[in-house]
Order: structure tokens, then C-alpha cells, then sequence
């Protein structure tokens, strides 16, 4: 039975990636839901089919067949403007490449994505600086910090527009354990604090700390 206050719902998606003559089933007929507040771990093999689900959830790809829905709305049925706003106002993305811009500081690059919306607060930046404990390093540009600093950024940046929820494709992939380790920290305290997150991870702890996990094998949904 599938609840109609999910932020997130998946039926029998699919994507086919279509390489020369072959085709390669990356997603194979998932379906899942993942309610309001709740911490979503996506794990598997390599090559199981992770990332590319990850891009169907973030509506950055569209699913050979199947139904994704984000917080009621069927994206298939949107135009591509709608799909835009829908990214960019409901879903906070984070990857293992943090993806900061070198030339901007610390504070520059949390508040980028709100020169694209009508938000024009400063607060909002502030308040994250202070959430994900960089405000000492507000002015430091992104060569200067660590990698688990770096990660900091880059989540508080994708929780400026207030998102509905965060996608994170191995957000400690490229961290050492002790920085992998405040990571996992903070992720735990953003979903005390009610965020919904959705996680591809390698990280058995990471898994662990999860409240369900989702376990892909060859595109299939094996647990
Ligand atoms: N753009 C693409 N074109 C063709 N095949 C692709 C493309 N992207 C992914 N694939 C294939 O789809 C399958 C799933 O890939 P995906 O990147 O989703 O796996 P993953 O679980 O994220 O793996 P990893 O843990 O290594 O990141 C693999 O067989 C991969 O080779
Ligand atoms: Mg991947």
C-alpha cells in the first residue's frame, strides 16, 4: 500500500541506458516510498543501479517507464520549467565532489543558489554557517579547508532554499573516517532536526544509521 504523504514515491521505474547495440538495465522495476522525516539508505554493488536511481529521484533524468512522484506531483506529467522549480525549490543535492566554486568563500558559495530564487535574506546563510559549525571559516575559499569541511559546505548550500529533502550520492566517499565520521554526525543532527534524507552510501556505519535502507543488486530491489 503505497501512503499518499510521501515526499518521495517510486513505482515500477525504470531506466534503460541505451550503449551502441546493447542495452543496460541500470534500474529494473523499483518501487519504494520514503515518508516525510524519514533517513533513506541506498546501498548495493558497484554498478548496481544507485546513482542512476539517485537521478531519477532528483528528476535529473527521466525514467525509461514507471512513475516517480515528488510530494504529490507526478513528474512526467510536468514541463520542463516545472521540473526546474521542483529541483531547484524542493530537492537539496549533495555528492561526493562537493562541487564548490574555488574563487568564492565559504559564506559565497552556501548562498549561491539564492541568487536564483526570490529569497533575499543573508539570514538564511548565517543560520547555516552556525548549523554546520563553519562560521569561523565563513571567509576561508574552499583550498583552504578540509574534506570534511569542504562536505559542510556543500550541505549547507544545498539546504539554502529550504528543501523538502536532500539527495546525497556517497557524501563521505571521499572523506578519511574521521571526517566521514562528522559527516554521518551531521546528517543525524539535520534529521533530528525533521530533514528527510535520501543516501547513497558505502559506509556501512553511515547504513546503519539509517532508519531503512534499500538494497539495489543489478538494478533490482533485493531487500
Ligand atoms: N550514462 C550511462 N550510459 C550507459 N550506461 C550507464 C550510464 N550510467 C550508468 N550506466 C550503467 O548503468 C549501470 C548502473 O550504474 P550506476 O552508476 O547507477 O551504478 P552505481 O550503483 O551508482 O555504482 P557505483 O557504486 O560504482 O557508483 C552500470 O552498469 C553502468 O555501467
Ligand atoms: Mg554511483
Amino acid at each position: 500500500m503505497i501512503g499518499q504523504g510521501s515526499i518521495v514515491r517510486a513505482e515500477n521505474l525504470r531506466k534503460i541506458y541505451r550503449r551502441g547495440a546493447e542495452d543496460v538495465v541500470a534500474v529494473d522495476n523499483v518501487s519504494f516510498e520514503v515518508a516525510p522525516g524519514e533517513f533513506l539508505a541506498i546501498v548495493g554493488p558497484s554498478g548496481a543501479g544507485k546513482s542512476t536511481l539517485l537521478q531519477l529521484i532528483g528528476v535529473m533524468d527521466n525514467p525509461t517507464s514507471g512513475k516517480m512522484s515528488i510530494a504529490g506531483s507526478e513528474v512526467s506529467g510536468l514541463s520542463d520549467a516545472a521540473r526546474t522549480r521542483l529541483r531547484r525549490e524542493t530537492i537539496g543535492f549533495v555528492f561526493q565532489h562537493f562541487g564548490l566554486l574555488p574563487t568564492l568563500t565559504v559564506a559565497e558559495n552556501i548562498g549561491l543558489p539564492l541568487l536564483l530564487s526570490r529569497e533575499r535574506s543573508r539570514d538564511r546563510v548565517e543560520f547555516l554557517l552556525e548549523r554546520v559549525g563553519l562560521a569561523h571559516r565563513r571567509n576561508h575559499r574552499p583550498a583552504e579547508l578540509s574534506g570534511g569541511e569542504m562536505q559542510r559546505v556543500a550541505i549547507a548550500r544545498a539546504l539554502v532554499n529550504q528543501p523538502r529533502f536532500l539527495l546525497a550520492d556517497e557524501p563521505t566517499g571521499n572523506l578519511d573516517s574521521v571526517n566521514s565520521a562528522a559527516i554521518l554526525r551531521l546528517f543525524q543532527e539535520l534529521r533530528q532536526d525533521g530533514l528527510t534524507i535520501i543516501a547513497v552510501t558505502h559506509n556501512e556505519e553511515f547504513a546503519r544509521s539509517a532508519d531503512r535502507r534499500l538494497t539495489l543488486r543489478d538494478g533490482k530491489v533485493v531487500s
